[in-house]
């Protein structure tokens, strides 16, 4: 950049031009590629390149594995600035932004020192890239394919309680695959106790960035640190969408006393326990959503507005296999792979039975042999009759796998 940043400033304002006039760049005369570490007499600084990112050349700095400079990939008492000034700074890149982010928090520093503001901690890296997540799926949401300019959404009508099932492929045309408009699926609102029963989580499986996807009116991420939550039905606004996630408490409710015998009731206790459960989380999730907007991302796999490894661990419930009568194999097997794109570790699915007869979904095995390595693993819930594995999908890339699609 060098030269060509103290002509982009120039042009910014005839003030600007003459404090920068006669500025005589100096040269470094030690360069490095990717990494190189500085001993100061006894302090260990680390220099990284990690653009594209803010620019195209953004450099983090750690010394001691302790104090962090991020340069203005962080700033405080301001958005981040996506700068786009061509032709001397036209290099931002948020999903790569995104990515450093999530680099950085995993070295958990303690102090942070943003380009501009207050020093400050982790906490502010988490602010940016969920800050970034955010603004990139509602650009990615409300852009058409082929237009330049954002469109408004348009979701279409919902039944109270459900929302249809939105099948898109990657280019954001509609799959017929994944059309569910004739019996849309309900938007259901499961605690964290639950998702730690129906996937076997430990402490260890959630240290890193955990997506959920398609987590509805679930309360996982208002009640777990670093939880990315993903759903179509964050395209409506939150009053439509509280309406909605309350409603299927009803409908949920309904479902279940008309086919009791399909259920057991050893791990929830009784039918209130589990009602004030689903009631609590609907309310965790909605006034979550209301506070941190930007860890629900509004977007429908098997398309997901995320970097490739970009979550440690991908959890699905009740999507996949649960609306198999709705979602054809190639559409499982899509969904499925784009859990995998995303994941650095494992994709967890559970249920592996339909919804309300809790049959067997037939072509389970067969796709298993189209996937990378997977398992069935015995979970400590119980509700429906029949469901008591997740499929637990390897998404390292470690071990052998050869796609016979
Ligand atoms: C039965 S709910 C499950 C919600 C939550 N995971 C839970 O266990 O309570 C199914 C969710 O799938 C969402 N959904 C429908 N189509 C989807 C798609 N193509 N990709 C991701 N989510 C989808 C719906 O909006 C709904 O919130």
């Amino acid at each position: 950049m060098g030269i060509g940043y103290i002509e982009m400033f120039k042009g910014l304002g005839p003030h600007i031009a003459v404090e920068l006039d006669g500025i005589d760049l100096v040269e470094p005369d030690v360069v490095y590629d990717g990494e190189a570490e500085i001993d100061l007499g006894g302090r260990l600084v680390r220099l990284t390149a990690q653009g594209p990112a803010h620019t195209v050349g953004d450099q983090t700095v750690l010394i001691d594995d302790r104090v962090l400079f991020t340069g203005d990939m962080a700033e405080t008492r301001m958005f981040p600035i996506a700068p786009h000034f061509p032709p001397h700074d036209a290099d931002v890149d948020i999903t790569g932004w995104i990515a450093v982010m999530d680099r950085l928090i995993t070295l958990d520093p303690a102090v942070v020192v943003p380009g501009h503001g207050e020093v400050t901690d982790v906490s502010l890296l988490r602010d940016i890239r969920d800050y970034l997540r955010f603004v990139q799926a509602q650009a990615n949401n409300h852009m058409t394919p082929g237009r330049t300019s954002p469109q408004p959404p348009r979701p279409s009508r919902p039944r109270p309680g459900s929302v249809g099932t939105l099948g898109r492929t990657r280019n954001g045309s509609t799959s017929r695959c994944g059309s569910a408009t004739d019996d849309p699926v309900l938007v259901t609102s499961r605690s964290a106790a639950e998702y730690r029963a129906m996937f076997d989580l430990s402490p260890d499986d959630l240290a890193g960035v955990t997506l959920d996807c398609c987590a509805g009116g679930a309360s996982f991420a208002a009640e777990t640190p670093d939880v990315v939550a993903v759903d179509p039905a964050y395209a409506m606004g939150i009053d439509e969408l509280g309406r909605l996630v309350r409603a299927g408490l009803h409908d949920g409710d309904r479902m279940i006393l008309d086919h009791r015998d399909r259920f057991e009731w050893s791990w929830y206790g009784s039918v209130e326990r589990r009602r004030a459960m689903r009631m609590a989380a609907a309310e965790a999730f909605l006034a979550d959503l209301r506070e941190r907007p930007g860890r629900y991302v509004a977007a429908a796999l098997p398309a997901l507005p995320l970097a490739s490894k970009s979550v440690d661990l991908a959890l699905c419930s009740h999507l996949l296999f649960t609306w198999a009568n709705r979602l054809d194999e190639k559409w499982h097997r899509q969904a499925i792979e784009e859990l995998v794109r995303v994941a650095r570790q494992e994709v967890r699915i559970f249920p592996l039975v339909l919804q309300g007869t809790a049959e067997p979904v037939g072509f389970l095995d067969r796709l298993r042999s189209t996937l990378p390595p997977s398992q069935l693993r015995e979970v400590p819930y119980r509700f429906q009759r029949g469901a008591r594995h997740m499929l637990v999908v390897d998404a390292t890339g470690r071990a052998a796998w050869t796609s016979r699609r």
